[in-house]
């Protein structure tokens, strides 16, 4: 599902965010991404749903694209299959929840009643079907979140990327949007998430990519947080 190798990423200001990454995460899988801050994190991730392009690597796969090949022209190709969720959720905020989630189907050009149909259902599925005519501002912190993880998953994307999705929220509204996450998972998606939060990973076990100065130093199943930040 995604398969990177020796993947090198220098940014424009001389700095090296990741040295040489090679990783393998299959289909279903729920994997944490961790490390110190400035460890690379953000940049692994951004890597994936080509926010950034790699600086070198011999591999760069995610949901059968290449992206160290990639047309501009086919990133939205790519975006369909690889959704993604912020910590500051970046939900438009003219725009109603309704309109939010649709507005991702209708830019790839989906029917109006297909459109209707699944942002219900996955409004729905993120318990939020109740809101569809409230503005994100209206909302709390945690319900914006659910907003921008329906955005997210809409389009059925192969894999859900999601850094630092509990950052800006409470303990117990964290809590909730990681049952959402697993149950996007237990439904096959699989899911990349970089995050701070020792409690969840300690607790809420899954697979665990420890990154320190760009490079990969653990990669353990259920692994323990073990960094002191
Ligand atoms: N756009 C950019 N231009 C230049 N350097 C950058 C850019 N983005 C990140 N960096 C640098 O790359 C390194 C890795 O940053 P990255 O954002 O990937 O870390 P992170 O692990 O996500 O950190 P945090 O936990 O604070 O979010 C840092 O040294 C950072 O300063
Ligand atoms: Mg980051």
């Amino acid at each position: 599902m995604i398969e990177m190798q020796d993947v090198v990423k220098k940014y424009p200001n001389k700095t090296t965010a990741v040295r040489g990454l090679t990783v393998n995460i299959d289909q279903g899988e729920f994997v944490y991404v961790v490390g110190p801050s400035g460890s690379g994190k953000s940049t692994f991730i951004k890597l994936m749903y080509r926010e950034e392009k790699a600086t070198s690597g011999k591999k760069l796969e995610v949901a059968g694209h290449n992206l160290l090949k990639i047309k501009n022209r086919d990133v939205p190709y790519l975006r369909r299959d690889v959704g993604v969720v912020f910590q500051d959720f970046k939900l438009l905020p003219r725009k109603t929840v309704y309109e939010n989630v649709a507005y991702a189907m209708q830019v790839i050009g989906r029917k109006p009643r297909d459109i209707k149909k699944r942002v219900m259902e996955v409004l729905d599925l993120v318990g939020l079907k109740h809101k569809v005519r409230v503005f994100p501002g209206e909302l709390s912190g945690g319900e914006q979140q659910r907003v921008s993880i329906a955005r997210a998953i809409v389009n059925t994307p192969k894999v859900l990327i999601a850094d630092e999705p509990t950052g800006n929220l409470d303990p117990e509204t964290s809590w909730d949007i990681m049952k959402l996450l697993e149950r996007i998972n237990a439904q096959g998606t699989t899911i990349v998430m970089a995050t701070h939060n020792k409690t969840i990973v300690d607790t809420m076990r899954h697979r665990l990519i420890a990154i320190e100065n760009g490079l990969i130093v653990r990669d353990e199943a259920g692994g323990e947080y073990e960094f002191d930040d």
